[in-house]
């Protein structure tokens, strides 16, 4: 697949996304959206790939949707590009492999919506993230306003969604919306051996884990009981399962379906 927007390297079982048009902070358009979409979809048929990392070209990850194409947009327009976005986000959540943002600068707008939709986020030092949409007179459009508040609560979330004031690294990580800070040096290198440590879990009970805890945010508390309950049995039925245990019993290193 010919990539014009991003840049795609595989490391063993990791495949690293980045974005690429550092001249534009690697603002997204249509164009970098619909590519990404297709990127993701090859990789979650790999069989090979069992962890992606998200990560900016220079001195941003993401600066936001891009402002220029914005400018340009009727409501209808502006519509489909929120929607384009926001089912994007919401199958990057449905995909089986854990996504990690390697967040190296700016995370601004839909930079920040598309880190939030990342299931872990790392960061370095250096960076600003933010909603800054209400400077443009606008609001979150790729879900900013709904999975901020699920993921550091509604008094945080507007506090960034209504100032538009960035947080640093360490004040983003104090409200839980980062997981892990580095040097910006040791950033790309640190994330990846969180998601080498990833790859050698159990693919099958990963992409579970991301499918319970989605449904448990959207089902009343007993239904998603049940849908545990659910879910926790159908890891019965897998090798990985039985894999976990034996090896745990005969005190050895699990090896689960799909690793060499
Ligand atoms: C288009 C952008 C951009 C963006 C930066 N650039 N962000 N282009 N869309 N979101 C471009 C600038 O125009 C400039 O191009 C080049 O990238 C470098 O940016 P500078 O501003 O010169 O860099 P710097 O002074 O370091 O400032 C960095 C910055 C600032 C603080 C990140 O660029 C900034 O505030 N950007 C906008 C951030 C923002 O508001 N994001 C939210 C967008 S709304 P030229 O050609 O001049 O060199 C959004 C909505 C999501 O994301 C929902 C949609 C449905």
């Amino acid at each position: 697949m010919k990539l014009k927007n991003l840049k795609l390297e595989i490391n063993q079982h990791v495949a690293v996304i980045t974005f690429n048009r550092p001249d534009q902070l690697n603002a997204l358009n249509l164009e970098t959206l619909a590519e990404l979409k297709q990127l993701l979809e090859k990789i979650e048929k790999d069989a090979v790939l069992r962890c992606i990392v998200l990560t900016g070209a220079g001195k941003a990850f993401v600066a936001g949707a891009d402002i220029k194409a914005m400018s340009e947009m009727n409501p209808k327009q502006a519509k489909a590009f929120a929607e384009t976005g926001q089912a994007l986000f919401s199958y990057m959540e449905q995909m089986p492999q854990p996504i990690i943002a390697c967040i190296n600068g700016f995370a601004l707008g839909g930079g920040c919506e598309l880190a939030c939709a990342c299931d872990l986020r790392t960061a370095s030092t250096k960076i600003k993230i933010g909603e800054p949409e209400v400077n443009l007179g606008i609001v979150p459009g790729f879900a900013g306003s709904v999975r901020l508040p699920r993921l550091i609560g509604l008094s945080q979330a507007k506090k960034m969604i209504l100032t538009g004031e960035p947080l640093s690294a360490l004040e983003a990580e104090e409200i839980g919306l980062i997981h892990w800070i580095y040097k910006p040096e040791e950033l790309l290198p640190n994330t990846l051996k969180i998601a080498e440590r990833l790859a050698a879990k159990s693919l099958t009970a990963l992409a579970t884990i991301k499918h319970q805890l989605r449904k448990s945010l959207e089902l009343e508390f007993t239904e998603a009981e049940k849908f545990e309950a659910e879910t926790f049995s159908k890891c019965f039925t897998t090798p990985d399962q039985k894999e976990g245990m034996n090896a745990f019993l005969e005190k050895r290193k699990p090896k689960f379906e799909g690793l060499d």
